[in-house]
């Protein structure tokens, strides 16, 4: 083999190469191709072993020549492959993707349960009117639930409160009412709060369930008035329901008020003509309120001689189904997410 012939033959190789490697379109064929040149057969070891059979003095320049070609074929390898690693790796993570951003397949979002949303709701408006929004315990003792509130044992208004007791004589409050006994214990006027939450009776009908929540209100302070109470319930009704329902306020008795009233909203279902929701009457029942019982501000060290406050406690339920116009008060129970999707 003639020095040129070599020269030809391997410039020839090398063009050869660049364009094949250039061209390779998978870690497989390139692989393949640095066999087929490197290979134990491959074009370039034989230009290698032909060196044997030049003259010593040629031998030099040749094998220059040669491991140029090599090396320059061998980085053109190199670059090549980091393309083709760095398409594989593309590939995977494009055919991998995970959008975090999307719902689980199968799966609905969530959200707030209508009671939920009534309760925050109802906390906004009061916030904005300058109350603040406090909690207190489910599980009470008698004295908070009943006997602070002028409710004494035998008393006959423990029989409308069907209470659950525990076997050691605690209870599950049967209403709001004694966190007001615990707030003005710890808190001295003026107050100004509301105070939501779980409650719960022996007691189930279409409005009636034995759990439910309530939100108290109080306010004690100089010269707190009936008119206070009443224009409060009024403007928050209206805020609550955005438009202007029927309301009255109608005289009733709670042990822990003098004096006492209920506050009945115009019936959403028969717009006051009278159903079976509203048990023929035009109106339903959504609170009772009324001034608080000096025996109760007398009971937690308050001196009624200098206070007055008002009190009130709502069923948030009852306002639930009133804004939504759901007429039986356990579908909010059963959790049928056909029902509940529909606050979504
Ligand atoms: C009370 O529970 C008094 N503590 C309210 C009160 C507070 C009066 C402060 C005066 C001062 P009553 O039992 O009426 O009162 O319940 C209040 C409201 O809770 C009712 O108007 C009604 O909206 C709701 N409610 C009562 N029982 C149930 C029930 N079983 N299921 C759903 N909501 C109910
Ligand atoms: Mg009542």
């Amino acid at each position: 083999m003639s020095d040129t012939s070599t020269t030809l033959s391997l410039d020839a190789l090398a063009a050869d190469a660049r364009v094949r490697v250039a061209a390779c379109s998978s870690l497989a064929d390139l692989e393949a191709l640095k066999v087929e040149l490197f290979g134990k057969k491959g074009a370039i070891t034989a230009q290698l072993k032909s060196l044997g059979a030049l003259a010593p003095d040629e031998r030099k320049a040749a094998g220059a020549r040669i491991n140029a070609v090599r090396d320059e074929i061998g980085a053109a390898f190199e670059v090549r492959k980091s393309e083709l690693d760095s398409i594989e790796l593309e590939r995977k993570l494009a055919a991998g993707r995970i959008d975090v951003t999307q719902p689980g397949r199968g799966q609905q979002p969530g959200g707030l349960h209508p009671v939920s949303r009534t309760r925050r709701r109802i906390e906004t408006i009061f916030r904005n009117a300058g109350f603040s929004v406090e909690e207190g315990p489910e599980v009470e003792d008698d004295w908070h639930n009943f006997e602070a509130l002028n409710i004494p044992a035998n008393h006959p208004a423990r029989a409308m409160h069907d209470t659950f007791y525990f076997p050691d004589g605690r209870l599950l409050r049967t209403h709001t009412s004694p966190v007001q006994v615990r707030a003005m214990l710890r808190d001295k006027p003026p107050l100004r709060m509301i105070m939501p939450g779980r409650v719960y009776r022996c007691d189930s009908d279409m409005t009636h369930t034995p759990m439910f929540h309530q939100v108290e209100g109080l306010v004690v302070d100089d010269g707190v008035s009936f008119a206070n109470l009443k224009s409060v319930l009024h403007e928050f009704m209206q805020q609550y329901f955005e438009r202007d329902l029927g309301i009255r306020f109608r005289p009733s008795y709670f042990p822990f008020t003098e004096p006492s009233a209920e506050v009945d909203i115009e019936c959403v279902f028969c717009s006051g003509a009278g159903c079976r929701v509203c048990k023929q009457t035009g109106w339903l029942e959504v609170a009772g309120c009324g001034m608080v019982h000096p025996n109760v501000l007398r009971n937690v060290g308050i001196d009624p001689e200098r206070y007055t406050g008002y009190a009130f406690g709502m069923g948030i339920e009852r306002l639930t189904m009133l804004r939504y116009s759901v007429n039986d008060i356990r579908l909010y129970f059963e959790n049928d997410l056909r029902f509940l999707r529909q606050f979504g």
